[in-house]
């Protein structure tokens, strides 16, 4: 039976309270379709920040590359600065293994309902591909005359032909499997040297792929389009700062924050991919166990399709939308009373049979 070895870091607040169903859900689908995940668990924090400075040992990456994936909980918490936990684990980990591909999928599950009025399942089930290693999320830069009136601060974005052509060749190659119409996010009437090499980059790709019907907007059309045509889209691909906008503008058409999941992905393998929920730490409502695991669990799913268990993947997503639609337990966010375990254990039962 083939094993797989795979980081935990629950990391802080309700991080810790919904990896452990993410887990639960895992080995149940381990299970049934006969691999196996040997964990190992980290507890790389805030709290371990304040009691010995560092978010992570100094070893930290070097201990990481023993693992296929990483499984994350959320990383933050009040006290330290969010720049401070954010460079010290998730950026260190998305950048140094080149997990150069940010995937969200966008789905409307039935039984949950939608910001926008009357939009109905099947109408909202897209991706976001965000690049996530470079472009416009740069350290190039630097402020000069600080308290003066001549102050002034230069943001470096950075768009290399490697990095840009790697992110469009993962979202055309996915597009295959899904319902072949790739998007690109631009902005080349105001931003007019890098995103005309976006521009440039994409067409050029597209010429590789005349299976995939291709379109273009400008970021602040797309927006638009987002939230009164969503059902025109199938895969977003986007730079670092318009993908992470479309990649919580896009979640945030299907409800709750709750169950919107995430991969950050090294497509080539030479180094562990991360799975995460999009959400943060929740300290508002960390300690209560009525935080949603839906966003850890689906990012499981996602986890499970990366390691080459797609019909894993498929039982865990029926599982989810299993729960939502026969009245199983549901959590507040999403207008019922059930907790975290609950909702958990009701997920973990169904990937069983489902
Ligand atoms: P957040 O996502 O933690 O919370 C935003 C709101 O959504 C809160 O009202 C929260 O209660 C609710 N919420 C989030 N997840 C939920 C869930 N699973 N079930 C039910 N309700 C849920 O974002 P916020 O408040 O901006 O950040 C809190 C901390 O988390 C900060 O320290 C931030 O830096 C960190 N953060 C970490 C991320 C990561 O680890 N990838 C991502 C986003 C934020
Ligand atoms: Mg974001």
């Amino acid at each position: 039976m083939a094993k797989h070895k795979i980081a935990l870091i629950p990391g802080d607040g309700i991080g810790k309270e919904v990896l452990p169903e993410g887990v639960r859900v895992l080995e149940a689908a381990a299970r049934r379709f006969n691999f196996q995940l040997e964990f190992t668990d980290f507890d790389w924090s805030c709290d371990r920040l304040l009691q010995t400075g560092k978010m992570m040992p100094d070893d930290g990456m070097e201990q990481l590359k023993a693992f296929e994936s990483i499984f994350l909980g959320a990383v933050g918490w009040p006290g330290v600065p969010d720049h401070v936990s954010l460079w010290g684990l998730l950026i260190p980990i998305r950048r140094d293994f080149d997990e150069y591909v940010n995937l969200r999928p966008v789905r409307l599950f039935e039984g949950v309902p939608s910001p926008l009025a009357n939009r109905k399942p099947g109408e909202i089930d897209f991706w976001v591909v965000r690049e996530n290693t470079e472009g416009e999320y740069s350290q190039l830069g630097g402020r000069m005359f600080q308290g003066t009136e001549n102050e002034f601060a230069v943001q470096e974005a950075v768009f290399t032909r490697k990095g840009v052509d790697r992110v469009l060749k993962f979202a055309f190659e996915f597009a295959r499997g899904t319902k072949k119409h790739v998007t690109s996010a631009t902005k080349s009437n105001g931003i007019i040297h890098t995103m005309p090499f976006w521009d440039e980059r994409f067409a050029e790709m597209k010429k590789n792929y005349p299976d995939i019907k291709t379109d273009q907007y400008h970021i602040d059309i797309l927006t638009a389009h987002f939230v009164r045509n969503p059902d025109w889209f199938d895969v977003v691909v986007g730079s670092n700062l318009f993908g992470d906008i479309l990649s919580d503008l896009g979640p945030a058409l299907t409800g709750s924050i709750g169950v919107a999941p995430s991969g950050n992905i090294n497509p080539e393998r030479k180094f562990p991919s991360m799975f995460e929920p999009v959400h943060g730490s929740a300290p508002d409502i960390a300690g209560k166990w009525i935080a949603n695991p839906i966003g850890q669990i689906w990012s499981g799913a996602m986890m499970v399709r990366h390691l080459g268990y797609p019909e894993a993947a498929e039982a865990i997503e029926r599982a989810i939308a299993a729960s939502l639609v026969e009245g199983g337990p549901r959590t507040r966010d999403l207008g019922g009373n059930g907790d975290t375990k609950t909702v958990g254990a009701a997920i973990a039962e169904l990937v069983k049979t489902v």
